[in-house]
C-alpha cells in the first residue's frame, strides 16, 4: 500500500527523486530542444491561449526541471528573459547545463512552488509543465503565481494530468496485457527479462504524483487566487490511448526483439493521432475525458 505522506514528507521526496532523476531525465522523456520540441511547446502555447503568444519579456517557470518548457520557448523567441526555478537543485543544474549547451541566458532559483523568493509583480508570464500535481498546497502555490505576475500578466500550465482521462487510459492499457501473448507471438519477441529495481529512484516513483485534476478543480484554484479569463481545456486523447497500449506492449517483451519496424509504426502512429486530437477532437470534446489539462488565465 502506498504510505500517506504530509505535505514537507511530499517536497522532500520530490526534491530527492528528481535530484536522481536530472541525470537521465531528458533521455527518458525524449525532451528535445531542435524543431520537434520547439513545434511541441509552441503548439501547447497557441493552443492554450488561442493566438500566437509573445514575445514576454521576462517568464518565470515552476517545476522547470531540465528545462523542456521554457528553453525551447526561448529558443522560437516566445521568451525574452527567463527565470527558471523548481525543488530539486539537480533539474536545475541540468536546465543550466542545457541552457549553456544551446547559448542561452538564464537564471535559475532552487525554491518550493509554494514560498517563491521574488518581489510582488516581477513577471509577464507565469509559466509550468507537469508540475502542479506534485505541489501539496496548491492554494498556497497559486496565491503565489498571482502575486508575483505584474496585473495584465499571463498564467500558463500545462501537462496536467486528468483524473477521469487517467482513468479511461486504463482501458488500453489492460487490453494490451491481455493481448501482450499474441503480439510478441506475432513478432517472435522473448518475454521482457525479470526487473532489476530499474533505476535507482524507483521505488520514490509512486510517491512524487499527489493529484490528477477533473477540469473544474484548476479554475477553482486560479478563480481563487483571483485570477481571470480561466480557460481549462484536455489535450492528447486517441494519440495517448495508442500510446498507451504499445508502451504497455512493449513492456512485456525483450527490447532486443522488439523489431525497429514496430517502434518506427508506434512513433509515426503517435505523431499522426497527435495532429488528429488536436485538429479534430480537442475543440469538440469535453476537457475532462482527455489525458492532460492545460489552465490558462490573467491576472486582472
Ligand atoms: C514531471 S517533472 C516536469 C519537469 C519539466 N517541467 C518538464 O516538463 O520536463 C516535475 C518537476 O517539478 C519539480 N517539483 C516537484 N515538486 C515541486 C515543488 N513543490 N515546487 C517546485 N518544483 C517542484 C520536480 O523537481 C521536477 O523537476
Amino acid at each position: 500500500m502506498t504510505p500517506t505522506l504530509n505535505a514537507e514528507e511530499i517536497r522532500d521526496v520530490n526534491t530527492r527523486y528528481h535530484d536522481v532523476a536530472a541525470d537521465h531525465y531528458d533521455a527518458k522523456w525524449g525532451i528535445d530542444f531542435g524543431e520537434l520540441g520547439q513545434g511541441q511547446v509552441l503548439a501547447k502555447v497557441r493552443k492554450a491561449l488561442r493566438r500566437d503568444a509573445g514575445p514576454f519579456a521576462h517568464s518565470l517557470e515552476i517545476g522547470s526541471g531540465t528545462g523542456y518548457f521554457t528553453l525551447n520557448l526561448m529558443l522560437a523567441g516566445t521568451i525574452e528573459k527567463a527565470t527558471c526555478t523548481d525543488i530539486s537543485p539537480g533539474m536545475l543544474a541540468a536546465l543550466g547545463a542545457n541552457a549553456k549547451r544551446l547559448g542561452l541566458d538564464v537564471e535559475t532559483t532552487p525554491t518550493d512552488a509554494e514560498r517563491l523568493p521574488f518581489e510582488d509583480e516581477s513577471f509577464d508570464l507565469v509559466i509550468g509543465h507537469a508540475i502542479l500535481h506534485h505541489i501539496p498546497d496548491l492554494g498556497q502555490a497559486f496565491e503565489e503565481f498571482a502575486r508575483v505576475l505584474k496585473p495584465g500578466g499571463t498564467l500558463l500550465f500545462a501537462g496536467e494530468p486528468s483524473r477521469y482521462g487517467d482513468r479511461i487510459a486504463n482501458v488500453p492499457k489492460h487490453l494490451a496485457t491481455v493481448l501482450a501473448p499474441l503480439w510478441r507471438a506475432a513478432i517472435k519477441a522473448r518475454p521482457a527479462p525479470p526487473a532489476d529495481g530499474g533505476a535507482p529512484e524507483a521505488s520514490l516513483e509512486g510517491l512524487v504524483d499527489v493529484h490528477a485534476f477533473a477540469p473544474g478543480e484548476l479554475s477553482s484554484f486560479a478563480r481563487g487566487a483571483g485570477f481571470q479569463d480561466v480557460k481549462v481545456i484536455g489535450e492528447e486523447l486517441l494519440a495517448n490511448w495508442f500510446g498507451w497500449t504499445n508502451r504497455t506492449l512493449e513492456a512485456t517483451a525483450h527490447p532486443e526483439d522488439v523489431p525497429w519496424g514496430w517502434r518506427n509504426y508506434a512513433y509515426k502512429g503517435y505523431l499522426t493521432l497527435q495532429k488528429l486530437d488536436r485538429s479534430l477532437l480537442e475543440s469538440r470534446l469535453p476537457a475532462a475525458i482527455f489525458y492532460n489539462l492545460i489552465v490558462t488565465a490573467s491576472k486582472p
